[in-house]
């Protein structure tokens, strides 16, 4: 079994890719609602976080974990791969997947945007069309779901930037709100690292002899979903996203 976790249910957009690549594997998917949102939190935290679950997922017997969330990856992934034997695969804004850079948009949580994996990636690149935007409070709003309190925070937020070609969607739950962002932006390119996570996985597991042999067929049942704050309503939520 593979470990997949998140602050929420925005990491259904990397689990989607994961099925589509690794069709004979099955998941546990730990959605930290308790815990959300991971990216207004301390370093210190989001570490103590991100260790308790993995530490849960190790107690499940998974044989690698997937951090699908960007701030957890940008902050704990090191420490992690540290403390932890098994292979801890970590994502991050597609920043490099961006084919030029004119006009594009980075947006994310405060934690990944300011943290030094980030800024060292950014930094890499001819910056000078580039804005990062930082998101606080969006990834909530996304987890309630309300399509027009994300509007309500999206259009003062990025009107100003109309006319950007790229937008980074560098939180694993914005590729959740693409259309709502569009209604303000206008159409854009979107880039996520979900993707790039998927292969990796794939590749690491095949490295390491760690595929699973039998073919396993219906998404659901290869999908064990749990959400820490015990909340009904983010698994049925959870697997329409992921079915849709
Ligand atoms: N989905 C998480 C990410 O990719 C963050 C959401 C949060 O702030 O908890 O960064």
């Amino acid at each position: 079994m593979i470990g997949v976790f998140d602050s929420g249910i925005g990491g259904v957009t990397v689990m989607r890719k994961l099925l589509k690549f690794l069709p004979n594997e099955e998941f546990f998917y730990y959605s930290d609602t308790i815990n959300n949102p991971y990216g207004d939190k301390t370093d210190t935290e989001i570490i103590q976080i991100s260790d308790h679950v993995v530490k849960t997922l190790v107690s499940k017997n998974c044989k690698l974990i997937v951090i699908a969330c960007n701030t957890a990856s940008a902050i704990a992934k090191d420490y992690l791969r540290h403390k932890y034997d098994l292979p801890i695969i970590a994502i991050e804004p597609a920043y490099k997947s961006v084919p030029n850079h004119a006009k594009t948009l980075v947006m994310a949580t405060s934690a990944t945007i300011n943290s030094p994996k980030f800024q060292n990636l950014f930094r890499t690149y001819d910056n000078s069309n580039t804005t990062l935007l930082a998101c606080p409070g969006l990834a909530d709003l996304i987890e309630t779901g309300n399509h027009d309190h994300i509007l309500d925070y999206l259009k003062p937020k990025l009107s100003s930037y109309k006319g950007v070609r790229n937008v980074v969607l560098g939180c694993t739950h914005y590729p959740l709100i693409k259309p709502e962002i569009e209604t303000v932006l206008g159409p854009v390119s979107f880039f996520d690292g979900s993707t790039g996570v998927a292969r990796h996985t794939r590749l690491i597991l095949t490295m390491r002899n760690l595929l699973a042999p039998t073919n396993l067929s219906a998404t659901q049942s290869r999908v064990t979903f749990f959400d820490s704050s015990h909340n009904q309503s983010k698994e049925h939520l959870f697997f329409s996203l992921l079915d849709s």
